[in-house]
């Protein structure tokens, strides 16, 4: 439980509204680096098999075949990945992970083999290019000559942002999401949703507030995943949008309503 928190933690604030070429970025809590696109080592032409000696160097000691949450820290490390932010989520997406927190050889193998790299620096800057393009919701790229991995995947996101920020959201929840299990702990959807949502949608802030106030809710199911995201695009922060939806709201939702409705009277009066 701890080991996943720490790989979706509360929301990255520190994030700086940087250029695509300029990365500042803090770095295990403390120490701030600054790289530029120029400062990424001419990165050796992809292959397989630097893929594969990449992978070997964080892969787990007792179980070589995969990357293990101590093997994926080192490698955020590295590649300058903040832990606490969305970038680990989108690597987890990119190379098609089915738990949070490790890689598969497999999945390595291919989602890095797509990419065409072999190189943290340059997985670093696919996800920031993610990052910028769905989450921050930044202008796509413009095409270059020489693009440092196969950008076939982004320019395919950037024709339907939306559509595949869903996407990313879907495989969120399964990601998350023990295989046994239909729900997964509050704890951890609301670090999920602190590092997805609240760029595009300022109201989830408030909601995960409320969220951790009222200290009841234990579980989120895949409903409310799903209504979650439907409720921050068609509800407005003055709540503007939810009763002329006509959705039923996940009780949560319902009760958010309430609450804040009652925090505006208190506070006017
Ligand atoms: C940062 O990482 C170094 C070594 O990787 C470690 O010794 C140090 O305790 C870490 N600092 C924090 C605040 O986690
Ligand atoms: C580039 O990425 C796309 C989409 O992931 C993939 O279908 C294609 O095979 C990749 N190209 C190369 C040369 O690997
Ligand atoms: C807290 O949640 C419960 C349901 O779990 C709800 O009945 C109650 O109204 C909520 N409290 C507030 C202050 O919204």
């Amino acid at each position: 439980m701890r080991l996943l928190l720490s790989l979706c933690c509360v929301s990255d604030n520190t994030h700086s509204d940087n250029q695509d070429k300029e990365f500042t970025r803090k770095v295990n809590g403390t120490k701030t680096q600054t790289t530029t696109k120029a400062s990424i080592p001419k990165a050796e032409p992809y292959t397989p098999e630097r893929a594969l000696n990449l992978f070997k160097k964080y892969a787990d000691q007792a179980d070589p075949d995969t990357i293990g949450p101590g093997g994926l820290e080192a490698l955020c490390g590295d590649a300058e990945i903040p832990m606490e932010g969305v970038l680990p989520l989108l690597l987890a997406w990119q190379l098609n992970a089915k738990d949070l927190g490790t890689f598969t050889k497999d999945e390595w193998m291919k989602g890095t083999g797509n990419l065409r790299t072999a190189s943290p620096q340059v997985l670093r800057l696919a996800l920031s290019d993610l990052e910028d393009l769905l989450i921050l919701d930044k202008p796509p790229l413009k095409p270059s000559k020489n693009e440092l991995y196969n950008r076939t995947a982004y320019w395919a996101y950037a024709r339907d942002t939306k559509h595949s920020f869903h996407e990313f959201y879907a495989f969120c929840f399964n990601l998350a999401k023990a295989e046994q299990s239909r729900n997964i702990d509050m704890e951890v959807v609301t670090a999920l949703w602190s590092v997805i949502l609240p760029p595009k949608f300022p109201i989830m802030n408030e909601i995960i507030a409320f969220i951790n106030e009222n200290g009841t809710y234990k579980a989120a199911n895949k409903d409310l995943w799903i209504m979650m995201l439907e409720f921050c695009e068609s509800v407005k922060p003055t709540l503007e949008g939810y009763e002329e939806s006509g959705d039923a709201w996940p009780t949560l939702l319902d009760d958010f309503v309430e609450w804040k409705r009652s925090q505006g009277s208190a506070s006017s009066s």
